[in-house]
């Protein structure tokens, strides 16, 4: 699906949340056969965040979507749309947007969550964007996050030494002029199995044999996902741009998906785009899945990369196999 946009709408907030608790490299050498050097050489990763016992996802989500309406001025009544990109829920049903309407106290909102895998956010951006651009919501509120660290199995180095847990909101609004310049998403259901969590759907129900046969732990085939992932990085990116009649130089800031540095360094050179214009967080938290976008879109925030009129690329890319492009000129003018 390809698309330019035919309305103004931006991002008018922004929050993300990680929780508290760091496991470095050098403590995941003690609990499986790897090396913090192996870690970053090969992925860049330094250390990742890992959810407390207590927490699910609506928990890590919830102090993200308080920060996103803060920042747009938004009462959290107003909002009419909540969809949360997830693939770890709180559990299968409720959905975890209702549960965070709810206790964000949103009662007149349509709330649901979306499984796009790691391109989750960009999904549901360019969802929301739509419900905005038809008129049926006015102020949507769009959740990235995971909790990866509860499906991965711990003694598997090939997949452990990864992901991390986190989540992020943005609001999206209508604006005077700006915002998002047009979407590209795609999905090839042939390459599912190359990155998947086998068991306690529908066609593999929990039972003590899955359990006992670790059906519960993500399954990835690292070497196929790395060449996909790098290959649809530059693809999307380049058709989106296409699309909007921009070019890579016009882009003043590359937000692509978190998962490892060398993918990220691979695109970027393909794409020829400079490595100043990138942002790159996965060294402090590994691949947070739905949350890496937002979380890295909140630490650009920080550093004062979003300024009025940038035009921000976001690339995500993960199961599914998955991928989505954003383009964006940013703005928070003339809010409606
Ligand atoms: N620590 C130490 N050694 C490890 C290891 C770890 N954590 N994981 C794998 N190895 C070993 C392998 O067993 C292999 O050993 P061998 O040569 O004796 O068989 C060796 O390192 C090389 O493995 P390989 O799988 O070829 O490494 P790689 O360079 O492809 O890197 C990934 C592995 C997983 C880092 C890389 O394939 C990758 O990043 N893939 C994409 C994953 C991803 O981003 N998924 C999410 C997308 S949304």
């Amino acid at each position: 699906m390809i698309g330019k946009a035919n309305g103004a709408i931006s991002i008018t907030g922004i929050g993300a949340y990680a929780p508290e608790h760091v496991i470095t490299n050098d403590e995941l050498s003690q609990m499986m056969d790897t090396s913090d050097e192996w870690i970053v050489e090969r992925t860049g990763i330094r250390e990742r965040r890992v959810a407390a016992d207590d927490q699910a996802l609506s928990d890590l989500a919830l102090p993200a979507a308080r920060d996103a309406l803060e920042q747009a001025g938004l009462d959290a009544g107003t909002v009419d749309l909540v969809i949360v990109a997830t693939v770890t829920p709180d559990m299968a049903f409720p959905s975890a947007g209702a549960i965070i309407a709810d206790e964000l106290g949103a009662p007149d909102a349509a709330a649901y969550d979306l499984s796009a895998g790691c391109t989750g956010f960009m999904y549901a951006v360019a969802q929301g964007y739509g419900m905005v651009a038809a008129g049926l919501s006015r102020h949507a509120l769009v959740v990235g996050g995971d909790v990866l660290s509860r499906i991965l199995d711990w003694s598997d180095r090939g997949t452990a030494v990864l992901f991390g847990d986190g989540a992020g909101a943005v609001v999206l609004e209508r604006v005077s002029e700006g915002g998002f310049l047009g979407f590209e998403l795609g999905a090839d259901g042939s390459g599912g199995p190359q990155l998947y969590l086998p068991a306690g759907g529908s066609r593999t129900p929990a039972s003590a044999e899955s359990v006992a046969e670790r059906k519960h732990y993500v399954q990835m085939n690292g070497r196929e996902v790395f060449k996909f992932a790098t290959r649809v990085l530059v693809t999307s990116a380049e058709k989106v741009l296409a699309e909007c009649g921009k070019s890579i130089d016009d882009v003043d800031v590359y937000i692509p998906h978190q998962a490892n540095v060398r993918i990220i360094d691979h695109a970027a050179e393909k794409l020829g785009i400079p490595k100043e214009k990138i942002v790159v967080n996965v060294e402090r938290y590994g691949n947070t899945s739905s949350g890496s976008i937002p979380l890295a879109l909140a630490d650009a925030q920080v550093e004062g990369r979003l300024q009025e009129g940038s035009l921000v690329l976001m690339t995500g890319m993960g199961a599914g196999l998955t991928w989505g492009s954003g383009l964006i000129e940013w703005t928070t003018n003339g809010r409606k």
